[in-house]
Parts: structure tokens; sequence; C-alpha cells
């Protein structure tokens, strides 16, 4: 474990996680569970967002008070199920421009398979902060900092609402710079690459495709 790696220790944290891990959880309790967790999430890993000094007047007076400083981000979730992500992203950070990458993991191999990939502009510029609920085996999360990196991406955060721990080392081993957070980091992968004790195929849980 690097420097890089953050596991969130937060109680509401491991609270909303176990309900999300619940097999009676229904799709809407799961969508509200998976954005407040992000929510969460969200604000460990701004919390070194540049401030600026603005001047205000308050009913008062006149005084000094910091803002977040103009700097650019973008939310970028892998479809289907990062898209769960971004609602607690904005919640946090209304003005961010949000890029999609469309992977999907082949059910034999587990390979990831791209079908659709859009950024926001000036990406080179920007905090890009990548969204998956699930990282099992690290194929879509690799792929999808590849696609970022080749596009001009450099300061790249990803937040992952479980991990298993073969997918941390294979995301740490080939994207090394990229910061990673975690909710918990779970015990393994089963022989179909599902993370356990897990909570099963995110997507289908968040979409109600079950
Ligand atoms: C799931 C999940 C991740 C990926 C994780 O997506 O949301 O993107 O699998 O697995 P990996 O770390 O082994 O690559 P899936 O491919 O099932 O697509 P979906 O979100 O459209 O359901
Ligand atoms: N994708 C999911 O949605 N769940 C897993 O456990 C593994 C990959």
């Amino acid at each position: 474990m690097t420097d890089k790696v953050f596991i969130m220790k937060h109680p509401l944290i491991q609270h909303k996680v176990s309900l999300l891990r619940k097999k009676e959880t229904g799709t809407n309790e799961f969508r509200r569970l998976v954005e407040e967790v992000t929510v969460l999430m969200g604000y460990e890993a701004l919390k070194d967002l540049p401030l600026e000094e603005i001047e205000v007047e308050t009913p008062l007076e006149t005084c000094k008070t910091p803002v977040i400083a103009g700097r650019k981000l973008a939310i970028v979730p892998i479809l289907r199920a990062g898209l769960g992500m971004v609602g607690g992203l904005t919640t946090l950070v209304p003005s961010a421009k949000i890029g999609h990458i469309g992977l999907y993991r082949d059910p034999e191999t587990h390979e990831p398979h791209e079908y659709y990939c859009k950024l926001p502009d000036s990406i080179e510029e920007r905090l890009v902060l990548l969204t998956d609920p699930m990282l099992a085996t690290g194929g879509s999360a690799i792929a999808a900092v590849d696609f970022i990196k080749q596009k001009g991406g450099t300061n790249i955060k990803c937040l992952f609402v479980i991990a298993a721990p073969e997918g941390l080392e294979a995301l740490q081993k080939a994207h090394p710079d990229v910061e990673i957070y975690i909710g918990h980091l779970d015990r393994d992968l089963n022989e179909k690459a599902y993370i356990r004790p897990g909570l099963g195929d995110a997507g289908d849980r968040i979409f109600g495709t079950l």
C-alpha cells in the first residue's frame, strides 16, 4: 500500500457500505446510498483543493475569506455503474464538467471492452475524478486511466466504493501516480471475478436490470 491509496475509515461510510451489501436493498435505496457514500468520499478526495482569498461584505463589515481557486475539475464515470456516483460529486462541485468512458467486462475473459469515450476539453488542465463503484480485477479502471492519459490527463484520482485486493494491486502497478480512494477493501474475487463479500453487480443494482 502506498501513500496514494486512501481507504475510508469513517463510520458513516462503513455503515452505508454495509447497507449496500444487503441483497434486499432495493434500487431506490441503493442509488441513494451510492450517492451518499460518494459525497463522503468526495469530501476526502477533494481535501487538497487549493484556496484563494476573496473580499466579501458581510452584514457587519468587509473581510477576506477563502474560496476554491478557479481550478478545473472533470468527473469521469465508467459506464454504467460509475454514473451512480456522479450526483454525489456534483453536489460538492456543481460546476464540474463531466466526461464518460464506456467499458463492459467480457463475462468469460473479464477483459474490458471500450464502447464510448468522451472527455471534457482541456483535460490536461483538469483534476480528473474517475468514478466506479467496483474495482474487481482492475481491468476496467486501468483501461479508463489509460484513455484519460492518452487524451492528456495527468492529475487523476479514482473513487471506488468497494475494491478487491487483486484490483487495487493491479491498478497501483499500472498507474502508480494516481490517487485511489476506496470505501471498503474487500476480501477477494470469486471465479467469475466478482468481489467477495461485495454487493453483487453494481450496474444492475443501480439501474434495476437484475
Ligand atoms: C463493472 C464495474 C466495473 C467493472 C469492474 O462493470 O462497474 O466497471 O465491472 O470490474 P474489473 O475491475 O474486473 O474490470 P461492468 O463491466 O459489469 O459494466 P456495467 O457497469 O455496465 O454493468
Ligand atoms: N462488477 C460488479 O458490478 N461487481 C463485482 O463484484 C465485480 C465487478
